[in-house]
C-alpha cells in the first residue's frame, strides 16, 4: 500500500533536469526511480513535460512534475497496492487524462511507474526482475548492444550521419564474457582512432565520435577494431546500426550531409543492401524515417528475411502504431523505451505484441540517462534477448550492464545468455 510519494528535480547525464521519485510503502518498504530523456525524440512519443521557463535550465525545469508528484499524484495514489502495477498505472492514465499523456507528463508518469514495480519487488523480496517476469520461463540474459562510435545529434561536432555503431558480441557463452569482447574491442578502436590522428572524444552515450569522410568509414574502423582485440567479425562479434535517420530526412530525402549528397527511400534501402553485403550487420534500426510507411514497406520486403529491422522513431513503444506496423509488413522487431509511452504496464503490453507477432523487442536507454537500471531488469524479465544502452563507458551506461552482471551472478544457471538466437533474423 502507499503511503507517501516525494518528488525531486535532479539532473541527467546530459546536465540537463529530470524526475527522481521516491515511493514509500505502508510496510516501510521505499523505492527511488529516475525517468531519461531523449535528444533525438520521436514526433509521436508520449509528452515529456518541462517547465518552459526559460531563465531556469534554459525552459528545461521539471518543478511542475515535481509539485504533480507531491500534491495531485500523491493524493490520487494513496492507499494504492504498488503490488497491483496494472492497476496503478491504470490511475496514473486515468488521472492525466490525455492521449498524449500531456498533462501529468510522460516522464512524471513513468518514474512513479518504476518506482511502484521497484517498491513491490522489494516489499515481497525478490530482485527486480524476478518480480516483472510474467510468465515464469521467459527471462533471459540479454545480449549488449554497445554503441562505440556516435555520430549525429549525440555528436556535437562534425561526426557520421548515422547516430549509432553498435557492436553485438553474440557469440560469447555469458553475458559477463560478452560485455568484455565488447569492452576490449571499444579499447581497440580507441587505439586505432588514435593512431589515424582521430579525435577520440566520446559522444552522449559513451562511443568515439570522430570526424569522418563517409557513413561506412565508421564500419571498417570498428571491424579493424573486434580484429585486433582478437575477435573475429560475424562469428562472436557482429555490427548493428541505428541511422536514426528522421533525424537527416528533409523534404522527403535522406539527406547524408558527410557524404555531400541526398538519397531517396529506395535508394537509402540500396545503400542498406550494400552495407549488409560488406559487413556482417544484423540489426539495422530506424534505417528510415518515422512517418516514411512506405519506405519502411519497401526496407523490410528488400532486408527483412536477412536483417532485424527495428522501428524506433516509427513505433515509439506504442501498441497502436506496432499493430500497424505488423499489418503493414513495415519492419519486423520493435525498439522498446519505456518513457516514450510512459507506465511500465504499456511498455511490457508493446513487447507482448511484438514477441507475439515472432518480432523483436530491443528495449533501449535514451541520450540523456540517469544511473537508474530499471532496464537491465526489464529486458532480462521479459526475455527480449537484446540490450542496447550505449558504450562500456559513462557511469550512466556502465551501470545497466553492471546490474546486468549482477543478476546473471545472483540467478546463477537458471538464466542462459540469449546469444546469438536473440534476433529474429
Ligand atoms: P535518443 O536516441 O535517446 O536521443 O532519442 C536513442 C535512439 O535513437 O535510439
Ligand atoms: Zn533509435
Amino acid at each position: 500500500e502507499i503511503a507517501a510519494l516525494h518528488g525531486r528535480e535532479i539532473l541527467d547525464s546530459r546536465g540537463n533536469p529530470t524526475i527522481e521519485v521516491e515511493m514509500r510503502l505502508a510496510c516501510g518498504v521505499c523505492a527511488r526511480a529516475a525517468a531519461p530523456s531523449g535528444a533525438s525524440t520521436g514526433i509521436h512519443e508520449a509528452w515529456e513535460l518541462r517547465d518552459g521557463e526559460p531563465t531556469r535550465y534554459r525552459g528545461k525545469g521539471v518543478l511542475n512534475a515535481v509539485s504533480l508528484v507531491n500534491n495531485e499524484i500523491a493524493a490520487g495514489l494513496a492507499g494504492a497496492d504498488a503490488a497491483v502495477q496494472e492497476e496503478l498505472d491504470r490511475r496514473l492514465i486515468a488521472l492525466d487524462g490525455t492521449e498524449t499523456k500531456s498533462r501529468l507528463g510522460a516522464n512524471t508518469i513513468l518514474a512513479v511507474s518504476i518506482a511502484a514495480a521497484r517498491a513491490a519487488a522489494a516489499a515481497k523480496g525478490l530482485p527486480l526482475w524476478r518480480s516483472l517476469e510474467a510468465p515464469a520461463g521467459r527471462a533471459s540474459m540479454p545480449v549488449p548492444m554497445m554503441n562505440i562510435l556516435n555520430g549525429g545529434v549525440h555528436a556535437h561536432w562534425q561526426g557520421a550521419d548515422f547516430q549509432e555503431y553498435m557492436i553485438v558480441p553474440y557469440g560469447a557463452p555469458t553475458f559477463r564474457e560478452a560485455l568484455r569482447y565488447g569492452s576490449e574491442t571499444y579499447h581497440a578502436l580507441r587505439s586505432i582512432l588514435a593512431a589515424k590522428g582521430h579525435h577520440t572524444g566520446v559522444g552522449d552515450e559513451g562511443g568515439f565520435a570522430p570526424a569522418v569522410g563517409s557513413n561506412r568509414e565508421p564500419l571498417d574502423l570498428i571491424v579493424e577494431a573486434i580484429e585486433a582485440a582478437g575477435y573475429r567479425p560475424g562469428a562472436e562479434i557482429g555490427l548493428a546500426l541505428d541511422p536514426a535517420s528522421s533525424g537527416f530526412f528533409e523534404d522527403g530525402a535522406y539527406r547524408l550531409k558527410t557524404e555531400g549528397r541526398s538519397l531517396s527511400a529506395g535508394e537509402m534501402v540500396d545503400y542498406y543492401a550494400d552495407l549488409a553485403a560488406a559487413y556482417p550487420i544484423i540489426v539495422i534500426e530506424d534505417g528510415l524515417a518515422e512517418d516514411d510507411w512506405d519506405g519502411w514497406q519497401m526496407l523490410t520486403a528488400r532486408l527483412g528475411d536477412h536483417l532485424e529491422l527495428v522501428g524506433d522513431d516509427l513505433f515509439v513503444t506504442n501498441v497502436a502504431r506496432i499493430q500497424e506496423g505488423i499489418r503493414q509488413g513495415a519492419a519486423n522487431a520493435v525498439l522498446i523505451k519505456p518513457n516514450q509511452i510512459g507506465t511500465v504496464t504499456e511498455t511490457v503490453a508493446a513487447v507482448d505484441l511484438a514477441q507475439g507477432n515472432g518480432w523483436g523487442a530491443m528495449v533501449s536507454h535514451r541520450s540523456g540517462e540517469t544511473v537508474d537500471t530499471f532496464i537491465a531488469d526489464l529486458c532480462v524479465a521479459l526475455g527480449t534477448g537484446h540490450l542496447k544502452t550505449g558504450a562500456p563507458a559513462r557511469g550512466e551506461r556502465v551501470e545497466k550492464y553492471n546490474q546486468l552482471l549482477r543478476i546473471e551472478e545472483e540467478a546463477g544457471s537458471s538464466l542462459t545468455f540469449a546469444g546469438r538466437n536473440a534476433f529474429v533474423r
